[in-house]
């Protein structure tokens, strides 16, 4: 049998452009039933613990199937998160946002009060679970539009209530009042701006909509329905969006401030709207 060290510099050596460093090390991980890469590295010349199962995985990675497809989980802020071709795989970007909204919660509500959250577009359900482990008094909500993802997210999740549907319709339908409202929603009208391999394996519900931005009118023409008096409303965006948003701001929230941050790559990314 050969070592994971033998088989990283055998796979690397292929030069194929789905089978990076990091791709390798994940899959050598899973093929020794490692959680942590640091325990990779400190068996890195053991034996590979299940070859069979391995090179099944690289044959499918080869090809262009993303690795986390592929396995069937990813990470997200340390949660092992289950993933497949129904949920979009989640972005570092999206870790940004949800740690900007744990900071938030952090500092707006004490540890015996119970902030009431939604996960609005929730996909895996990465960022609800994310706030659950951190935000252990919250009442926290999930919803989608779709069935198949709201399956993947039941397994991601354990005390969010999920609901089905229209963007933030069935929290309206059934009387729920928010202080924090989360929101990643498709955004992306030009599709020719979409990665090949991220087009081709990743679910379009999930990544495109016209206008790019659909979502976030529907939400600010409803957020009087359904946001408490004082809240945070923050979202995942496009880099060409500030205009367009501002003036929506503008039309359906009143006595609200916003912010445009940027992300690592130095691109406006959020939105985050505070009353
Ligand atoms: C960009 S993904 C975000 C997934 C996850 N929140 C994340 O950040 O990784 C957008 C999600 O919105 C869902 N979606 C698309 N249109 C929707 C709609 N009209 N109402 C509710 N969910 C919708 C898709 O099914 C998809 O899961």
């Amino acid at each position: 049998m050969p070592t994971n060290r033998e088989v990283y510099f055998q796979l690397l050596k292929e030069n194929n452009k789905y089978l990076n460093k990091s791709v390798i090390i994940s899959l050598l991980a899973d093929a020794s039933g490692f959680d942590d890469r640091m325990m990779l590295y400190s068996n890195f010349d053991r034996e590979v613990k299940d070859t069979e199962h391995l090179f099944a995985c690289v044959e499918q990675v080869r090809k262009g199937i993303p690795y986390q497809y592929v396995l069937g989980y990813s990470y997200f802020l340390g949660n092992k998160i289950n993933v497949d071709k129904n949920v979009l795989i989640p972005r570092q970007e999206t870790e940004q946002l949800t740690v900007d909204v744990l900071v938030y919660l952090k500092k707006a509500f004490t540890k015996d009060e119970v902030p009431v959250i939604a996960d609005v577009c929730t996909g895996s359900g990465a960022i609800a679970c994310a706030l659950e482990n951190e935000i252990s008094t919250a009442k926290l909500y999930a919803t989608d539009i779709s069935q198949e993802a709201l399956i993947v997210v039941k397994s991601n999740l354990k005390r969010t209530e999920l609901l089905q549907g229209n963007l933030v319709d069935p929290l309206i339908e059934k009387g729920v009042k928010l202080d924090v409202l989360v929101c990643n929603p498709p955004y992306i009208e030009d599709e020719t701006r979409i990665d090949e391999q991220v087009y081709k394996y990743e679910p379009h519900l999930a990544l495109l909509a016209k206008p790019g931005t659909r979502c976030y009118e529907e939400i600010f023409k409803k957020a009087h329905l359904l946001m408490n008096e004082h809240y945070l409303m923050a979202f995942e965006i496009e880099d060409n969006m500030e205009k367009p948003l501002i003036k929506l701001m503008n039309k359906y929230l009143d006595g609200c401030t916003y912010r445009f941050h940027k992300d690592i790559y130095d691109k406006i990314r959020f939105l985050y709207i505070i009353k």
